[in-house]
């Protein structure tokens, strides 16, 4: 527990100390063994050709709220800007080490003849465009995936991959751009099995009674006048703690002479420059990219990513990235300069302001 640092302990400890903590309370993932394997040689492999090398993390960290987990917490992710810049990496010579979240692919599929899964129509030619860059990456072993799936796999695949990449100081660039949970359930919180919306389990256990109740029991009922009794539902009251915050960790002991760029997600338009500028003067690191979520909403519809670059002794500088169509191709991001923000409703709908 991370209360357990003594209250004497001097601030530049702190953050190792709570990286000690928090990788010994929170189990690493089954496969990150091998997981550093595979990572390790395709870092020596292009450090040795003296290759530029890319990790993008992506994709959501769930936060589960059992051992046995049948239920988490998500944070907003759906990939895309992950995977797009994964693309866009691949493209511009990087080998790419994709740290990502363990997606569903289901939304894309349709049943077939005969029993077998087809893409559907809608998405086909762009699935086949993605899969045909994916095969060819993958087999000019430009490209390697490594999955996660909650918050606790992925900071500890971070910071192993980071560990690795040290030797290629700055030919090697973190683009952290997962949606990072900043709260979870400590292990020694967390229920070993599904948390149970009503008491007929405690009932059960205390001696197998799970019969109608006494008449002055009736209000823990739902329907207390029939047969079998229904047990009236608890709420849940979850309790949090926050996750250590390990970009500072990031910057300055696993990957120290990496290029790192981090991005800023907020729904409040009126903060994010600010907690962007705050983030980078915080961790020290090369760029962060500020991102509203409105505006992510409304990227399909506009065909545009608005966005803020954040960097050190640099005036903020405002963004506009074209959306990729259907079939892949996509133009160039971008580049407006503007010192304002975009306001993304100006824009008319296919016709980017370039
Ligand atoms: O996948 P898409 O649907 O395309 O959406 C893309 C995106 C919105 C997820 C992406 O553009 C984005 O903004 N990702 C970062 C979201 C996020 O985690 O923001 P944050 O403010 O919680 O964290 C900022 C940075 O601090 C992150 O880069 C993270 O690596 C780091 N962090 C966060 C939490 C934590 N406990 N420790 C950290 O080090």
């Amino acid at each position: 527990m991370l209360s357990d640092i003594p209250s004497e302990t001097p601030p530049e400890n702190l953050a190792a100390l709570a990286e000690d903590h928090y990788f010994a309370a929170n189990p690493p993932p089954k496969d990150l063994a091998k997981h550093v394997a595979l990572a390790r040689e395709f870092i020596n492999h292009h450090s040795a050709a003296g290759r530029r090398l890319v990790l993008v993390t992506s994709g959501g960290t769930t936060v589960p709220l059992e051992k046995q987990t049948v239920r988490f917490i998500d944070n907003f992710s759906a990939g895309t800007r992950g995977a797009t810049s994964a693309e866009y990496f691949l493209e511009a010579g990087y080998a790419v080490l994709f740290l990502h979240a363990t997606d569903c692919f289901l939304d894309f599929l349709r049943e077939g003849p005969n029993g077998s899964v087809v893409a559907r129509d809608e998405d086909a030619a762009k699935m086949l465009h993605v899969l045909r860059k994916y095969r060819d990456a993958r087999d000019r072993n430009m490209l390697l995936l490594l999955p996660f799936v909650s918050i606790s796999d992925y900071l500890h695949e971070l910071r192993s991959v980071a560990q690795l990449m040290r030797p290629l100081g700055p030919r090697g660039l973190l683009y952290l751009a997962a949606a990072v949970s900043d709260f979870f359930v400590p292990p020694d919180r967390m229920s070993e099995h599904k948390i149970q919306s009503t008491n007929a389990v405690e009932a059960f256990k205390k001696g197998g009674n799970t019969a109608p109740p006494p008449a002055n029991e009736e209000e823990t009922f739902d329907n207390f006048d029939s047969s079998p009794a229904v047990p009236r539902s608890k709420s849940l009251v979850i309790d949090l703690d926050p996750v250590p915050k390990f970009l500072k960790n990031l910057v300055e002991g696993w990957s120290p002479q990496g290029m790192i760029v981090s991005f800023k997600l907020e729904t409040d338009p009126a903060i994010l420059v600010h907690k962007a500028r705050y983030s980078l003067d915080r961790y020290q690191h090369h760029l962060v990219i500020g991102n509203l979520f409105a505006e992510l909403q409304l990227t399909v519809a506009l065909k545009i990513h608005p966005e803020v670059f954040v960097s050190p002794g640099s005036p903020d500088r405002w963004i506009r990235v074209p959306f990729r169509n259907s079939g892949g191709e996509s133009s160039a991001p971008a580049d407006t300069e503007k010192d304002e923000p975009v306001d993304p409703k100006s824009l008319p709908d296919g016709e980017p302001e370039v």
